[in-house]
């Protein structure tokens, strides 16, 4: 075994925490050889919930779980984190406006954000899931400055993973034999999954599918999934956001090649230096690999006119949201 690593985990007593706490504890996320602390982090409403949980892995017995402790404090929560995934998050609630709902969670993710520059480990790496996710990372990572940027990261694995998925069942071919598919932009409805450089069993994805299904209807079925699930589950998605979480854990530490696919790529929403057009600073989501434990984009794709159209379309949103927690002072 190696030496433990510490994983820091907020919104343990919720759903998503409950689905990925049992998973990252059992090595799923980092490997059988790798021993996991985890640190949960819940507001006190919350903390009986994440408790039941704690007794729970305790219950399991795994041999990689190194400890397991509770707090509502996230300077504790943070201490010497090596992860820190940030699933818990003000939901909307009726008569919210979208700013309310920026200014809650500015007042999470600020905080925690200068936790983690203050206590984190020097290698901590950061992955928002809670929702607006992309805008609450920006906020985490303007307040810890002595962070690399590059470390604050948010989740579009999920939107990936449904990409992948709705392609593959459209092709009538195995998820296995689908690769090259982006989402770029916002965790949104105006993401856009991009099929112009996917291959179906090595053929590109545009001669295997219909190009009008994959322009529309494929498009809007992938960026508004989350709002499907919400409609026939009566909740949103719960196992495939922490299944997608843990996976753009494993990918960014462990990094994306597999024997046989040393290439291999997906889509996370990383910090833009300016690849591809996006403004410098914005979390954006874009084609990555990861090596060495750090994020790449995967730069020289061709881009025709409505991929820029609905690429554009995404960026400008999150401009209008980083714009927004800028006046309502969340960030510089
Ligand atoms: P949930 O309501 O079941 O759980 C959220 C938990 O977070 C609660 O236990 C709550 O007490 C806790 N919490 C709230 N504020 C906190 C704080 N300041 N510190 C620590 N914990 C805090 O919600 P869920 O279903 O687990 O979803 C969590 C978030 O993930 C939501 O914002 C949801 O919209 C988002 N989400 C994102 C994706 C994605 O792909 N990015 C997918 C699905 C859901
Ligand atoms: C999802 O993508 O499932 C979540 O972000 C929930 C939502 O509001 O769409």
């Amino acid at each position: 075994m190696r030496d433990p690593i510490t994983i820091a985990l907020t919104g343990a007593g919720g759903q998503i925490g409950y689905a990925a706490l049992f998973r990252i504890a059992s090595g799923a996320m980092l490997g059988e050889d790798r021993p996991v602390r985890l640190r949960l982090l819940e507001i006190p409403q919350g903390m009986r919930a994440a408790e039941g949980a704690a007794l729970e892995l305790a219950d399991c017995a795994f041999p990689t779980l190194a400890g397991v402790e509770l707090t509502d404090d996230p300077a504790t929560a943070f201490d010497g984190a090596n992860v820190a995934l940030l699933i818990g998050s003000r939901p909307r609630t009726a008569g919210m406006e979208r700013g309310d709902l920026l200014s809650a969670n500015g007042a999470i993710f600020g905080p925690q954000g200068r936790a983690i520059g203050e206590c984190a480990a020097d290698d901590v790496r950061v992955a928002v899931v809670g929702n607006p996710a992309n805008t609450n990372a920006l906020i985490a990572q303007q307040h810890a400055p002595d962070v690399p940027a590059e470390r604050f990261t948010a989740l579009t694995r999920l939107d990936h993973n449904r990409a992948v998925g709705i392609l593959a069942a459209q092709a009538g071919a195995p998820v296995a034999e689908i690769d090259g598919v982006t989402i770029w932009g916002n965790h949104s409805a105006t993401q856009y999954p991009d099929l112009s450089h996917a291959t179906v069993g090595g053929r590109p994805a545009l001669e295997t599918v219909d190009v009008e299904w994959a322009r529309g209807p494929y498009v809007e079925r992938v960026a508004r999934r989350g709002a499907e699930i919400i409609e026939v589950r009566g909740g949103s998605s719960v196992g495939s956001a922490a299944n997608a979480a843990i996976e753009h854990v494993r990918d960014w530490l462990l990094g994306t090649a597999r024997p046989g696919d040393p290439g291999r790529r997906t889509s996370a929403a990383i910090v833009s230096r300016g690849e591809y057009g996006v403004p410098e600073g914005l979390i954006s989501s874009f084609p990555v690999r990861s090596e060495a434990g750090e994020w790449r984009v995967v730069e020289g794709l061709s881009v025709d006119e409505f991929s820029r159209e609905r690429i554009d379309a995404s960026v400008a949103e999150l401009i209008a949201e980083r714009d927004a927690v800028r006046e309502l002072g969340l960030i510089r």
